[in-house]
């Protein structure tokens, strides 16, 4: 069997993965410390003393973070004992396995980017629990709610759009729906955009008229695989199969999220699905992606805005939850640093839950890191391929390109790229819908 390439790593100086380990992480940190710093006195008023000595506990603990991964000191276990500490621990040593003894243990810059990442956000995470009583608090919290209420005209601007196809999803030919699908699925592909990782945690809001933008963007899609969802779920509902369930992997909460919940409606609204599955993150991670406790408070904020289409979508949406018709998910699997062929051997529970789907959708550029292992595969390698053995349900990674990986492109047309712009993989300007798996269900 031909040799796997290799992982990203920021031993490959001035790659993107060593600027990301370099500069944006430790600027990630340094924010993380900040923002506890500025709600000390909530710390005070909610914990007293007690709470002003967890803050300084939090503190000196990212402070060491920061500095172990600046001077690129070997990687350590967690110690703080939870549902996932063996599984990382276990990697860790995995990682160490792969090294000869004359490479040195793995540390911050040598190891696979992939890991060394998320590992920051999970010893990030560390630092907070073990410095009870605020061991619940989400140092991003703050910036994600920013987003969201930094796109208010952009979440106006859709909700509307979405309400009013709503009214006449009834009349529409199977042309325009196929064309509605393909506009929402369009604006959820660059609500990708909208990732507060890749600005070191400063705001990246939508500020364009995204609904009106989408045919000016077209040209960014580099693999455009949207045919195949339309004929898969369109296929799907003329069997008129009892449940079609759609799964989506979420990404950033915000306005990404907003257009997910949105594409997520109109996918019942046009009965192209009768259940949307969503799976979130169970901690904080890679600054702004959705926990439970964002999902719940973006559909909340919607419910009570005072703009009529919005708080329409926010009560619809509510009560989707209520009836059982959206099922929200959470697994650490998905906050683990494997890669998703691993999913079957680590995590058997959430791959058999994945092969419900109809038909599952990836959002975002670290499930597509995941899903191709974060490798330096050829641009030309099939997606197939590249997933290794994934292959849990038909899938579809929705991503805009934010790391020096991408396959699936024709002979040529990687080179070229970078030929024109250099930067191409990973300004977020391009995008993909890759799809992979049979065209039944
Ligand atoms: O820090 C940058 C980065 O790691 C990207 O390269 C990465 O994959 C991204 O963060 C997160 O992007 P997304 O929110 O689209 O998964
Ligand atoms: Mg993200």
């Amino acid at each position: 069997m031909a040799e796997l390439p290799s992982f990203l790593s920021a031993k490959d100086v001035g790659s993107f993965a060593y600027l990301t380990i370099k500069d944006r992480t430790p600027q990630i940190l340094t924010r993380a410390i900040d923002t506890l710093h500025r709600h000390k006195n909530e710390f005070f008023e909610n914990h007293g003393e007690e709470g002003v000595e967890a803050e300084k506990k939090a503190i000196s603990l990212l402070s060491k973070l920061r500095n172990e991964l600046q001077t690129d000191k070997p990687i350590v276990p967690l110690v703080e004992d939870c549902a996932d500490t063996d599984l990382w621990n276990r990697h860790l040593e995995y990682q160490r396995s792969l090294l000869s003894e004359s490479d040195g243990q793995p540390s911050w810059f040598r190891s696979p980017w992939l890991f060394a990442e998320c590992y920051m956000y999970r010893r990030l995470h560390e630092a907070i629990i073990q410095s009870p009583p605020i061991n619940d608090f989400d140092v991003f919290k703050e910036s994600k709610d920013q987003n969201f209420f930094e796109s208010q005209e952009s979440v106006i601007a859709l909700c509307t759009h979405l309400q009013e196809l709503i009214r006449t999803i009834e009349d529409l030919d199977e042309n325009q729906l196929k064309n509605e699908f393909f506009k929402l699925l369009q604006i959820s592909l660059w609500g990708n955009k909208c990732d507060l990782s890749l600005s070191g945690g400063e705001s990246s809001s939508q500020k364009t008229d995204i609904v009106n933008s989408v045919d000016d963007l077209k040209r960014f899609i580099l693999v455009n695989d949207m045919e195949h969802l339309w004929s898969l779920l369109s296929k799907r509902k003329k069997t008129r199969k009892e449940v079609s369930r759609v799964y989506i992997i979420l990404d950033n909460s915000g306005f990404e999220l907003v257009t997910d919940l949105v594409l997520a409606d109109f996918l019942l609204s046009s009965k192209l699905a009768t259940e949307i599955h969503f799976h979130g993150k169970t901690i904080p991670w890679f600054v702004s992606d959705t926990t439970v406790r964002d999902f719940n408070w973006v559909i909340t904020q919607m419910k009570h805005c005072n703009h009529k289409w919005v708080s329409r979508c926010g009560v619809g949406w509510e009560n989707y939850v209520r009836v059982g018709r959206w099922v929200y998910h959470d697994h650490i699997f998905w906050t683990l640093p494997h890669e998703y062929s691993a999913m079957l051997q680590v995590a058997p529970d959430l791959y058999a839950e994945l092969q419900k789907a109809c038909l599952i959708l990836f959002k975002g550029d670290l499930n597509y890191r995941k899903l191709t292992g974060d490798r330096k595969w050829d641009f030309t390698v099939p997606f197939h391929q590249a997933l290794r053995g994934f292959h849990p349900a038909p899938l579809c990674s929705i991503r805009t390109l934010k790391a020096e990986i991408q396959v699936g492109l024709q002979p040529g047309q990687g080179e070229q790229l970078t030929a024109s712009e250099p930067n191409w993989l990973t300004t977020g300007k391009y995008g993909i819908f890759q799809f992979d798996g049979p065209l039944r269900c």
